[in-house]
């Protein structure tokens, strides 16, 4: 497994030279999930993942139709949301896809400027601003569509001291089992439909001022039997990244034509989560019963020539199946688990950089073997 690296694939694409940094976004607020059973699922990633309980809104705080708990773990926070009656658009959601990401909600200083800025451009309102209060203070918020029926929501806290947003109380948990050392978000990948690749990078490039950090082709994603195309988009200060991908021709059904079948249209594959220990986090979290792609030991045969020197003793490495890759800047270590639900859709990657800017190409055909491997299981390869 040979990598070579274009030396120019880490610089910012030509077509879209730089980020205009018109909103600007100064990170990831917060990723809802529309999930079947929130309470459970909270409990799930309390446990399993180590996020700590912050906030609630449900029938206690006056919220009739849903309920929604907050969790934290250092910078990430999610919301995990179901209904509390049959109809409107959250069941909706769920029946049509399944638990998995409504809203990638983004921080930023201006709600309106933000709605407005990129409404004119060119995106599909959901809501304009609305200001939203509590004893706490005001949040302003507004949203538009992006691919599938997913949103991004952008909030603006600066007026804001509570717990999460106005409408949640602090939740009074005594189960806050402790951290995995998880950080932050350090990129969250879209799949789109066939062909929907370029439309959804012009989207990012036109309508939010993203850059066009990496490409891939698909021979360098590809195996003898699945591919995918692979496209980075940043914001002008790096701190959001979403690739995109779209599946690809091979010999067998693509990954991410799986994904799109079962989540019955575009969505966010994976969160990828950072940590500055990965051999502690994840040695956690497989403790804890998260559960992650298999990858054969055979991959760890050759991985000094591949990678040169890393500071990790391979053995360690190897014992959890963590990857490594290597570009011109650094490297970085990372692995993915297995999807969270049923369906196999949503999943998260566990990285940790050292140097590296990149997401890991020469993992990719080692990854998608072992991607393939459980497809073969399901029927669906
Ligand atoms: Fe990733």
């Amino acid at each position: 497994m040979q990598t070579t690296y274009d030396t120019t694939s880490l610089k910012l694409k030509k077509e879209f030279p730089e980020a205009e940094d018109f909103l600007p976004l100064n990170g990831t607020d917060y990723v809802e999930l529309y999930v079947g059973n929130a309470k459970q699922a909270a409990h799930y990633y309390k446990t399993a993942f180590g996020f700590q309980g912050v906030a609630y809104a449900g029938l206690e705080t006056g919220s009739k139709d849903r309920v929604s708990y907050v969790l934290q773990q250092d910078k990430i926070r999610l919301v995990l949301t179901s209904p509390l009656a049959p109809g409107g658009p959250i069941n909706e959601h769920l029946q049509k896809h399944g638990d998995g990401v409504k809203n990638v909600a983004l921080w930023v200083d201006d709600a309106q400027k933000s709605w407005e800025e990129t409404t004119r451009r060119g995106a599909e309102s959901v809501y304009a601003v609305q200001e939203h209060e509590d004893k706490h203070g005001k949040v302003r918020t507004s949203a538009i569509k992006t691919y599938g029926d997913t949103v991004h929501i952008f909030v603006e806290r600066s007026a804001y001291d509570g717990p999460f947003l106005p409408g949640f109380k602090v939740w009074e948990d005594e189960y806050q089992p402790s951290a995995t050392g998880l950080k932050y978000i350090d990129h969250m990948v879209g799949n789109v439909g066939w062909g929907e690749m370029n439309k959804w990078v012009d989207f990012y490039a036109r309508v939010m001022g993203f850059a066009q950090l990496v490409s891939f082709d698909d021979k360098d994603i590809s195996t003898e039997y699945t591919a995918l195309m692979s496209k980075v988009m940043t914001n002008g200060n790096g701190r959001i990244k979403f690739p995109i991908n779209e599946p690809a021709e091979g010999k067998k059904k693509s990954q991410i034509e799986e994904y799109l079948d079962f989540y019955n249209g575009p969505g966010v594959q994976h969160i990828a989560v950072a940590t500055d220990n990965i051999l502690d986090t994840v040695k956690k979290l497989k403790a804890r019963g998260v559960e992650f792609l298999y990858v054969p030991t055979s991959y760890y045969d050759d991985l000094l020539d591949r990678v040169g020197h890393i500071d990790e003793d391979v053995e360690a490495l190897k014992e959890l199946g963590i990857l490594i890759d290597r570009d011109d800047e650094g490297y970085l270590l990372q692995l993915f688990t297995k999807p969270v639900a049923d369906r196999p859709t949503l999943f998260f990657e566990i990285i940790q950089r050292k140097g590296a800017k990149s997401f890991g190409k020469g993992n990719f055909k080692a990854l998608f073997e072992a991607i393939e491997r459980e497809q073969e299981m399901r029927g669906t390869l």
